[in-house]
């Protein structure tokens, strides 16, 4: 498959199987999020390029290694990326996070954009978008469309689950976006939901169901 990063590690799936069964509690869901977010997040930028500088530990002086340019960008699909960004954020803290609603007319299955907003700088970044589930891909697209419009210097799409429908729409439409994900379930039901998946991420991170 074209530019699919599937993270097989023990943690990652480990906390997967426990997002996904049903009786997982709102509390432990969106502390699982979390923590496989960050697990998720090593994976991400395991490709990141680095340059050497001087420093001075308490013993000499010696080169060391850090990340080229601007920090990172994050932009959150609403409502349920949120439930990815507190972990995202724990491995890279001064990363600058921008939004985007978007919402999925449930005849078409369709994504609607009703918020957008990133720093004024994305140009100069790299762009990781975070959404849980990469479904249908029209809400991946329709986010990968309009951050492209800012000229970020790369993106890439970070999910917890998908599928290959989803997978097949994002890179027909952005084959140059990587995708991260934890699993690749077996496709969608007949409402866009990802099977055997985990249900409705949004709902499940917030309780609101
Ligand atoms: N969004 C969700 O929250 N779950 C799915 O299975 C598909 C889209």
């Amino acid at each position: 498959m074209n530019d699919v990063h599937l993270i097989t590690h023990p943690l990652v799936q480990h906390k997967l199987t426990l997002m996904r069964k049903a009786e997982t509690s709102t509390n432990s869901f969106r502390r699982l999020a979390g923590e496989l977010s960050q697990c998720l997040a090593y994976e991400v930028t395991r490709d990141l390029p680095m340059h050497e500088i001087e420093i001075q530990t308490p013993m000499r002086a010696m080169k060391s290694r850090v990340i080229d340019g601007k920090k990172m960008v994050f932009l959150s699909i609403m409502r349920a990326g949120a439930g990815m960004l507190d972990g995202m954020l724990e491995v890279m803290p001064s990363a600058r996070v921008g939004h985007i609603g978007l919402y999925r007319d449930p005849k078409t299955l369709i994504a609607v954009e009703y918020y957008f907003k990133m720093p004024q700088d994305t140009a100069e970044r790299d762009v990781l978008i975070l959404d849980p589930m990469l479904a249908t891909g029209n809400s991946a697209v329709a986010a990968i469309d309009r951050i492209k419009e800012l000229g970020p210097r790369s993106v890439r799409f970070v999910c917890i689950l998908t599928c290959p429908e989803g997978i097949r729409h994002v890179h027909a439409e952005h084959p140059d976006v990587p995708i991260y994900t934890a699993a690749i379930d077996e496709g969608l039901d007949e409402h866009g939901y990802i099977v055997p998946g985990l249900g409705d991420a949004g709902d499940r991170v917030f309780g609101t169901k």
